[in-house]
């Protein structure tokens, strides 16, 4: 029910296209249809016991399609011939016009349905790709349209055809003779019977292979991404074994898809060369009794023809139909996701903000079944100041930049920023105000430039100078100008590849060109030497002045200068305060402080 409102829909935003495409669809069946009665009257013409023309409505057509004066010469068998040629240029042109506007409006389907299912998949929860595979939803975005698309334009322009085609044959074969067509429905029986076996036994196959398939390239794409790791782990024997596995069983479905086709594509020839053979058996009596013209049973044959493909493209289009009702539910189970409230537009948008940030015994865990990663964590950052975190791995201070840039929602206690809780923002308004910079670094495969200017308009008059002048500050301007490109050079896929600290002031330099009115940095110098982690912490000082700053770290030497620090250990706040009051307090700060010190100097 679903897929057929869904067909409809389609075809009513392209009302014109459709009526034109299936206009040519059944002028182009009436071209089919006529042919055969012409074919019949050229080999009447020629055939020596002359011209006879039997009743029924074949007989009444060929007496309207005859000009004047019926003739029994060549002349009048070369007339019918020119008919049949203009009718199969005419079905040329209706066939073109058919496919070329039916498969437009399918392609246009499936143009809506990407860009829908792309904005969706952009307002899904951060948390949604978490635990999907890419592998997937790339599949979601290519084989189940692709199997939408077969649906709306393929199928329903084959199953169009046979609609008119069918009863349209039978009708002229029951006109032409009635026995002759009971007996030549026999072996059609008989293909109903294969269809109806033969169908579902293609088609368990083809869902199978196609969700083998789906495997298979999630599984190598994984694979290829992590090709370090399965190198480095002397992994690719067993990666081999495991793709060969998938390989295999995909193999096996698409052989048993084959034989069951092949099978199939057996018992049409043999049915209706059964329905040939008893045409000729049972036609060439009655036209020995003169009860049927030699003409009538050459068009009886090609009738006959017409009513066995569609039977074979039923089966076909079945599977068309099932295959899309499965994509359908998928897509739609994506497009109904409703996106978390981080990613509902509305609220306030203000033009600016001061930028204090208060979280309010603030609880998180990411499960029912979790424990909690954070609890109760208090604190307030004043404008402008900063809050260093540091905390031990698993302590919950990547929840913390999570919680604050809304990619999540706290479980339990309140966030606000200058005053109001962040719910009462619109999400991207609020994010607009803060640079993050995660702890993995992502660039895109694009130029440094663009990486850097990511949140910059791109006809921005300052962006070159913004772009520059961040880079400096992130202390990575001399390595992008030892670049063979310079700004310009492309990253990833189709350019040089950076190292984890170059990338980290890369994605540094992108947070600080936001100019933002809050800055987090989460373990982003991690990557980065002592001695260069100083120049840029000094030129943040400088450049930070008036942005709120949150610090995540695990070195100490992160957060010295920070106006408040606080230790995180389990999810909790253990200790607070200044890097000296810490010092003196004798804690796991000055703990952490005091070996970390004694590491630096022993290297
Ligand atoms: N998306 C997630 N789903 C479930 N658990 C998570 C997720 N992200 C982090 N955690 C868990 O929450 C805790 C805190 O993680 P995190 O904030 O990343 O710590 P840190 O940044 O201090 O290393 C850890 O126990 C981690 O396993
Ligand atoms: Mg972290």
């Amino acid at each position: 029910m679903r897929t057929l409102k869904f067909i409809i829909s389609q075809y009513r935003a392209n009302l014109g296209w459709f009526v034109i495409g299936m206009s040519a669809l059944i002028a182009g069946s009436v071209c089919q249809t006529v042919v055969p009665i012409y074919i019949k009257l050229a080999v009447d013409a020629a055939s020596p016991e002359g011209f006879k023309i039997n009743e029924g409505l074949a007989g009444e057509l060929a007496l309207k399609l005859l000009p004047g004066e019926m003739q029994q010469n060549m002349d009048f068998v070369l007339l019918c011939l020119g008919m049949v040629l203009a009718l199969s240029v005419a079905l040329g042109v209706f066939t073109f016009m058919k496919r070329f506007y039916l498969i437009r409006i399918s392609r246009r389907t499936e143009y809506n349905l990407k860009k829908k299912m792309y904005a969706h998949l952009q307002d899904q929860p951060a948390a949604w790709f978490d635990n999907k595979r890419s592998g997937g939803i790339m599949s979601l975005m290519t084989s189940d349209v692709e199997a939408v698309r077969m649906m709306i334009g393929p199928a329903v322009m084959y199953i169009g055809g046979t609609i008119f085609l069918f009863p349209a044959s039978l009708l002229i074969m029951l006109s032409l003779n009635q026995l002759l067509t009971w007996l030549a429905m026999i072996p059609l029986v008989g293909l109903t019977g294969a269809t109806l076996w033969f169908n579902p036994r293609v088609r368990k196959y083809s869902l199978r292979s196609q969700e083998d398939l789906e495997q298979l390239s999630a599984r190598a794409q994984e694979n290829f991404a992590g090709a370090r790791v399965v190198k480095a782990f002397s992994r690719e024997e067993f990666e081999i074994d495991e793709l060969r596995n998938h390989g295999q069983t995909y193999l096996e479905n698409k052989l048993g898809q084959a034989r069951n086709q092949a099978l199939f594509q057996a018992c049409i020839w043999g049915f209706s060369g059964v329905g040939v053979l008893i045409i000729l058996y049972f036609g060439a009596r009655e036209v020995a009794a003169g009860r049927f013209s030699t003409g009538d049973l050459a068009a009886f044959i090609l009738y006959n023809l017409g009513l066995y493909w569609p039977m074979i493209a039923l089966g076909w289009v079945t599977m068309l139909f099932v295959r899309a009702g499965a994509s359908l539910n998928r897509i739609d189970a994506l497009v109904e996701n409703k996106p978390d409230a981080g990613q509902i537009p509305g609220g306030d948008q203000p033009a600016d903000i001061a930028g204090e940030i208060v979280f309010d015994k603030v609880s998180l865990r990411y499960a029912e079944d979790l424990p909690f990663a954070l609890e109760d964590v208090d604190f307030r950052i004043m404008p402008g100041k900063t809050l260093g975190i540091v905390g031990q791995v698993g302590s919950g201070k990547s929840t913390i930049a999570a919680l604050l840039l809304r990619l999540i929602a706290p479980t339990q206690g309140r966030i606000l920023i200058d005053g109001k809780p962040i719910e009462a923002y619109d999400a991207h308004a609020m994010r607009s105000f803060i640079g993050y910079v995660p702890q993995d670094s992502f660039l895109f495969s694009d130029t440094i430039a663009n990486n850097i200017g990511l949140a910059l308009a791109p006809d921005d008059p300052e962006r070159a100078e913004v772009i520059r002048k961040y880079t400096q500050a992130a202390e990575f301007e001399e390595e992008v100008a030892s670049l063979p490109n310079g700004f310009d050079t492309m990253l990833g896929e189709r350019g040089v590849n950076l190292s984890g600290g170059q990338k980290q002031r890369a994605s540094i330099a992108r947070a600080l060109a936001r100019r933002p009115r809050i800055l987090v940095f989460d373990d982003c110098l991690s990557a980065v030497d002592t001695d260069t982690e100083e120049r840029i912490l000094r030129n943040l000082k400088a450049e930070t002045r008036e942005i709120t700053t949150v610090i995540i770290a695990q070195r100490i030497s992160t957060v010295v200068h920070a106006d408040e620090i606080i230790v995180l250990d389990h999810g909790r706040i253990t200790e607070r305060g200044t890097d000296a009051e810490l010092r003196a307090a004798g804690g796991l700060y000055s703990d952490l402080a005091r070996r970390q010190e004694l590491a630096a100097e022993l290297a």
